[in-house]
């Protein structure tokens, strides 16, 4: 490690760093180009040019360890955690699972969906609401797991599933064990909704285990999958979700010209996304040694590069917390970044495109009502509880 990189002796990974993600992420990345943590031996990268650089280059940046990587873990992870040849391979079977031109069949059932859950919503005009336990999660707890073809039994257990998908991706501190904890029944319904046997014939689980029926991967790697998309796919939308809700309530004229003008829907989602990123930030480990800005870090430093703090970064953005939705977004690395960027994109816009589509002819305003409670997860951000109210559309 270069003598005189900047230190950092906090805990970015306890209570209040998690509560405080936000103006944490952002201080790390004000502090210099690479700060090093001293708590956890990991190298942390901010700035939004160094995180794109890191994110683009896999032979320098390598997936096949992360910072906090057990071996002997139980939960074994895929794609996210292979580097090329392996990872393009996996990529183009998910690539095929997910691709738009199968999602869209499923466009008008989300709508279907959404228009029925925001039909009951709106009977609650001016109560207090919450817009992620009444909003975001049911419809994306109904329409991910249908769409997978899971079974309907213990599908409350989602949210706990991936919540231990994200505290693997941290240290072992206080949320790590809370995660875990009764993981065993969890881990159970996990391994029996995405049995082949008990998944649908029309759903995308079907659709992963048909290609290894064709060789290209094992029935093993099927299901790791099958697994890999629930866990994924849930709390990030339906926290991204509650992330837009609550940039409407702050900056309730961007909802106006929202209304306005409907088409700036999938840009104002992007923005959300921006603002506030529901995941802190990619692990990767150095494979070779690596210079930035005059710090080198040896091949074999553990690293985390910070999407959300980039998402914010001055040097990029003008007035970073100002919520736009006529921001030009190219370049944004809410979904990634790279050759890891998000497979599942494309759904999740068109999941909330029904949504919000549908929120947008019945919902006049959003007003907050009281304080967020944030997702506790070392990684993962934003508001787990958001209470709100609304006014409702005169049809
Ligand atoms: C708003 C919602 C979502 C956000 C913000 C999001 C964000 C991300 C990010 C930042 C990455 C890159 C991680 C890295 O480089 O370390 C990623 C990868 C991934 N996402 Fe998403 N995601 C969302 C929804 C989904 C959905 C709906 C699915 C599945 C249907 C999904 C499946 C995946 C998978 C499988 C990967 C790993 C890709 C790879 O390693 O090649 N995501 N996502």
């Amino acid at each position: 490690m270069t003598k005189g990189i900047a230190v950092y002796d906090g805990d970015m990974f306890g209570r209040e760093a998690v509560l405080n993600a936000r103006a944490t992420d952002d201080a790390i990345r004000e502090m210099a180009p690479v700060v090093w943590l001293a708590r956890e031996n990991v190298a942390i990268i901010g700035r939004y040019a160094h995180v794109v650089a890191g994110l683009t280059d896999w032979r320098s940046f390598s997936s096949r360890s992360r910072p906090w990587d057990d071996p002997n873990s139980a939960r074994r992870g895929i794609l996210l955690t292979d580097d090329p040849p392996r990872h393009t391979e996996l990529r183009r079977v998910v690539s095929k699972v997910l691709a738009p031109s199968r999602l869209k069949e499923w466009a008008a059932e989300f709508t279907r969906v959404a228009d029925e859950q925001v039909a009951r919503l709106v009977s609650r005009a001016g109560d207090v609401v919450d817009a992620n336990v009444d909003i975001t999660r049911p419809y994306v707890h109904q329409v991910l797991p249908d769409l997978l073809g899971m079974p309907n039994e213990g599908r409350e257990h989602i949210s706990a599933f991936g919540n231990i998908g994200w505290a693997t991706l941290g240290p072992r501190n206080e949320m790590f064990h809370q995660a875990l904890r009764d993981s065993e029944t969890v881990a159970q319904w996990a391994d029996w909704c995405c049995a082949r046997e008990n998944m649908t014939k029309e759903g995308l689980g079907e659709a992963t285990y048909r290609l290894a029926d064709t060789g290209e991967i094992t029935q093993d790697e099927a299901k790791l999958l099958v697994r890999a998309i629930l866990s994924a796919g849930s709390d990030t939308t339906v926290v991204t979700g509650a992330t837009a809700i609550r940039a409407f309530c702050e900056f309730p004229d961007q909802w106006d010209a929202l209304r306005a003008n409907p088409t700036l829907l999938r840009n104002a989602f992007d923005e959300s996304l921006r603002w506030d990123s529901p995941s802190r930030m990619a692990g990767r480990i150095t494979a070779k040694e690596i210079t930035i800005e005059g710090d080198t870090l040896p091949a074999g430093t553990r690293t985390g590069l910070l999407f959300a703090a980039a998402n914010r970064d001055p040097r990029r953005w003008d007035e970073p917390d100002r919520f736009d939705i006529t921001r030009d977004l190219r370049g944004q690395v809410g979904w990634g970044c790279g050759l890891h960027s998000c497979v599942g994109k494309v759904m999740a816009q068109l999941e909330m495109d029904a949504l919000f589509g549908a929120l947008l002819k019945h919902i006049g305003r959003f007003e907050a009502a009281g304080e967020p409670e944030w997702w506790m997860t070392t990684i993962g951000h934003g508001p787990y509880k958001l209470p709100v109210r609304f006014t409702a559309v005169a049809q």
